[in-house]
């Protein structure tokens, strides 16, 4: 198979029917955080533990594509010595990267942030290739606030994007590239459309303009929301139809799929919001729509686990419920009613 048909293949696969992507690529600091909140302790050998239960929770590959993994994570193995990349692989399901280096404060723009990472990025794609990945993820996070996002923010971010993406393409991994407007703050949900609209149009120029193939990249986009601290919360319907609304306006068909990150949504809200597109449009869009969350699947499975031998079955029982009502919302066929259910069972 050709590198591109490879490349084609690979991205089709990640957004098959009824199946998403387990964001497990949080860094150093980010797990550590999560950890601390819930006494586990902040260790290599706890990261190592906590990603074997997830990767090793029976059926995960009837609801999950694929996983995205962080550099450590990448490295490790199964108490065994079976390395993560081959259990995953064993099991039908394709191993990610994150590539980004985490954002940082954007100079002349010091409210706004700027991903980092680029540099040696073609020999850290080869790396990560021969280990048997086969899809990268990069994150750009943009801020709505008092007069931004600047045009600076958004452009720069969509440019570091669409190198990556480029690269990603060369090196021969999928590039999901993930724009993620921010929900904190007091905005309405016109006003995140009218940001996720400006920042997905400067993410698409730029990426035309690297000449990224747009059948051989993921979105991860942001939903279209109401901010935190915004005192109208719109509704489920609200939501999933401005979210595509945006979309319809902004990606282009060729993308095979967006796949949502769930950015401090609630599980069942994050669930309910992809539902309520795949309902509403059903049959009507040009690509599939499905999740690429982090905390929304992780979250009950982590507050279950707590770092104990003793809690992993249990632990890994949160894993797939979450994974298997995502599946369904993916379809479209997802109701709260099954949330009941599945707690019961
Ligand atoms: O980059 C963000 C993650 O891949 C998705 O995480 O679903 O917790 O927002 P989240």
């Amino acid at each position: 198979m050709s590198i591109t048909e490879e490349l084609k293949a690979t991205a089709k696969a990640m957004v098959a029917e009824g199946k998403g992507i387990l964001a497990a690529d949080e860094s150093f600091g980010t797990a550590n955080k999560r950890f601390q909140k819930l006494g586990i302790p902040q260790t290599e050998e706890m990261r190592r533990a906590y990603r074997e239960m997830l990767f090793t929770s029976t059926g995960m590959n009837k609801f999950i594509s694929g996983v995205i993994l962080f550099d450590e994570t990448i490295r490790q193995s199964t108490k065994e010595g079976v390395p993560f990349t081959k259990v995953l692989l064993k099991a039908g399901i394709i191993p990610g990267i994150k590539l980004d280096a985490g954002a940082k404060p954007l100079a002349g723009a010091p409210q706004e942030l700027i991903t980092e990472g680029l540099d040696g990025l073609r020999e850290r794609i080869a790396e990560y290739y021969n280990m048997g990945a086969r899809f990268a993820k990069w994150r750009a996070v943009i801020t709505i606030g008092e007069k931004i996002p600047s045009k600076l923010c958004l452009q720069a971010n969509a440019d570091a994007l669409a190198r990556y993406a480029a690269l990603c393409i060369e090196g021969g991994l999928v590039p999901i590239v993930e724009p993620e407007v921010l929900m904190d703050g007091n905005q309405t949900i016109a006003q995140s459309l009218e940001v996720h609209q400006e920042t997905l149009h400067t993410v698409f120029e730029r990426l035309y303009l690297y000449r990224v193939p747009f059948e051989q990249m993921i979105l991860k986009p942001s939903m279209v929301i109401s901010g935190t601290d915004c005192a109208e919360q719109a509704s489920v319907e609200d939501v999933a139809q401005l979210t595509v609304k945006c979309l319809l306006d902004c990606v282009p068909s060729s993308v095979p799929g967006c796949v949502f990150l769930s950015g401090g949504q609630s599980d069942q809200l994050a669930t309910a919001h992809l539902n309520a597109m795949n309902v509403i449009f059903k049959g009507k869009l040009p690509w599939t729509l499905s999740f690429s969350y982090g905390r929304a699947l992780q979250q009950a499975a982590m507050q279950t686990w707590l770092g104990k031998d003793a809690n992993v079955t249990a632990a890994q029982k949160a894993f797939s419920m979450r994974a298997q009502l995502n599946s369904a919302a993916a379809l479209g066929q997802y109701s709260s009613e099954m949330e009941k259910i599945a707690s019961n069972n």
